[in-house]
């Protein structure tokens, strides 16, 4: 029975779907966990602030190494996360599809299809330009709009 089979795999589909999204969602909250655990374990959470660079991050948290913060490379990665979707900017026409996904808050293929309008047409000119990519969200954008440089 056709219908039945394209029905089955409709609900396989979304179920797949909202399993993973339920997935990522709680993988989230180990992220922030584990973010205010360490991070806020020598001062208030509310000093990590301001808008810096994945590099410029890298540099902050090797700091905080230094002067003693303590954690596995997991849990770190997991701080790099939370700040990735928080407090990071990207160059959008040199950051790599890995760095653009969360601070848009893009599927990992939506951030791919940009990085690859971008080697076939050139450069980014603003915001308008990267509304245009199926996929991402131009209410989304506005609201990162400071996180985003050309
Ligand atoms: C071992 C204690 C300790 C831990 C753990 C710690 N910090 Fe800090 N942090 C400090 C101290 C002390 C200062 C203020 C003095 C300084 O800037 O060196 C500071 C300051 C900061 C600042 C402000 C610096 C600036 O330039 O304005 C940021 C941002 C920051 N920490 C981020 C983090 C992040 C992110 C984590 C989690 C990975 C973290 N800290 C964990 C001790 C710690």
């Amino acid at each position: 029975m056709p219908f039945l089979r394209v029905f089955v795999a409709l609900l396989t589909g979304l179920l797949g779907a909202a399993s993973a999204a339920g997935q990522a969602s709680s993988s989230n909250r180990v992220d922030e966990a584990t973010f205010h655990a360490i991070c806020a374990s020598c001062h208030n959470i509310t000093l990590v602030d301001g808008l810096r660079t994945e590099e410029e991050w890298r540099d902050e948290i090797n700091q905080m190494i230094k002067i003693g913060a303590r954690g596995t490379e997991e849990q770190f990665a997991r701080v790099m996360r939370v700040l990735a979707r928080t407090l990071t900017m990207v160059n959008i026409n040199s950051a790599n599809a890995r760095q653009i996904a969360p601070v848009l808050d893009v599927s990992d293929a939506v951030a791919v299809a940009i990085v690859k309008r971008r080697e076939s047409t050139g450069n980014y000119k603003g915001l308008d330009d990267l509304a245009k990519i199926p996929g991402v969200d131009r209410q989304k954008l506005q609201a990162r709009k400071d996180r985003i440089t050309f």
